[in-house]
């Protein structure tokens, strides 16, 4: 069944890959009534919607605009997807440099004309640009989110439920921390059904290995990657604007939370309306909080030297 949602209006910052597949993935599920695409380049944006809009006919009843910052007034969800994508052999902490800069200007556009919406960083490296886009934003952090390591998630599932034979949607499973290379894998909450799944050493170097090389893997083959990210900011904006309450594992601001604090990071997020509602309490031992702690300490050392 198509969920078209009450009026919603989603703006989308940036049509690369990243952006206009999400617009094109939203507007194919009929998730929201109003699509705005907003690029630096223009041309970019108005292609984008123009090429959207010739496929109404075919899908139904969203309406989409290239469009400026003054269409942020009555967003409920600003997704920013603009900036540098990784090149071949690039980590996400590189891009750092180039997109911190961009990050300025869109947040002051977007403050300018929007003080009640959920920005929703999709940006890279995206767990230091979502603590940019608080710092900036001044909004409250329920309403300040990244897309974190739901993504990463979603490929781990996919990976167990390969080695297992087993759908991924039966497959919970989850990984923490940095969207990057110094992500957690959660092995000993990984289960189908409430069963611990088993694993041997190799399989689990295996699993996480291509879960953590996905981005790199897909870059060196296709130039950057694009439908899973747009499908996990579908998951995102639609437990949103249903006010759903999913549990999801999204960037959000830590406080106090297994030794880590004033850091966004990938945990299990309770997403509704108000954006993040709760953190859920995560109780991690052993090597698994050394590694969450360790991928915390990576992007605070890179947080400090910006200037916020
Ligand atoms: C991804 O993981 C590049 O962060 C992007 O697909």
């Amino acid at each position: 069944m198509k969920t078209q949602l009450r009026s919603s209006r989603v703006v989308i910052i940036g049509t690369g890959a990243v952006g206009a597949t999400t617009a094109y993935t939203l507007l194919l599920r009929e998730r929201v009534s109003e699509l705005v695409l907003i690029d630096a380049n223009k041309d970019k944006a108005l292609g984008e919607a123009l090429d959207m809009n010739h496929g109404l006919p075919f899908t139904g009843g969203v309406k989409l605009w290239a469009g400026d910052y003054s269409d942020c007034a009555d967003a409920d969800v600003i997704v920013i997807a603009a900036g540098a994508s990784q090149r071949p052999g690039e980590t996400r902490i590189d891009l750092l440099k180039r997109n911190a800069g961009i990050f300025d200007t869109i947040i002051q556009n977007i403050v300018k004309y929007n003080d009640h919406g959920i920005i929703l960083v999709a940006t890279n490296p995206v767990d230091i640009l979502s603590y940019v886009s608080l710092k900036k934003s001044g909004f409250p952090s329920n309403r300040v989110i990244g897309s974190g390591t739901l993504l990463d998630s979603a490929r781990f599932r996919y990976l167990i439920g390969q080695n297992k034979g087993i759908n991924p949607r039966s497959i919970h499973a989850h990984i923490v921390g940095e969207h990057g290379d110094s992500e957690v894998p959660l092995w000993s909450l990984a289960n189908v059904a409430g069963i611990d799944l088993e694993f041997s050493d190799e399989d689990r170097e295996e699993i996480f290995n291509s879960t953590k090389n996905a981005a790199y893997e897909i870059i060196n083959a296709k130039g950057a990657t694009s439908y899973a990210i747009a499908l996990a900011l579908d998951r995102i904006i639609v437990s949103i604007l249903q006010n759903e309450g999913s549990v999801l594992n999204v960037s959000t601001l830590l406080q106090d939370y297994n030794g880590v604090s004033d850091v966004y990071l990938g945990v299990p997020s309770i997403v509704d309306r108000t954006g993040v509602r709760e953190v859920l309490d995560l109780k991690l031992t052993g090597q698994e909080l050394e590694k969450f702690q360790a991928s915390a300490n990576k992007l605070k050392s890179e947080i400090s030297k910006l200037e916020l």
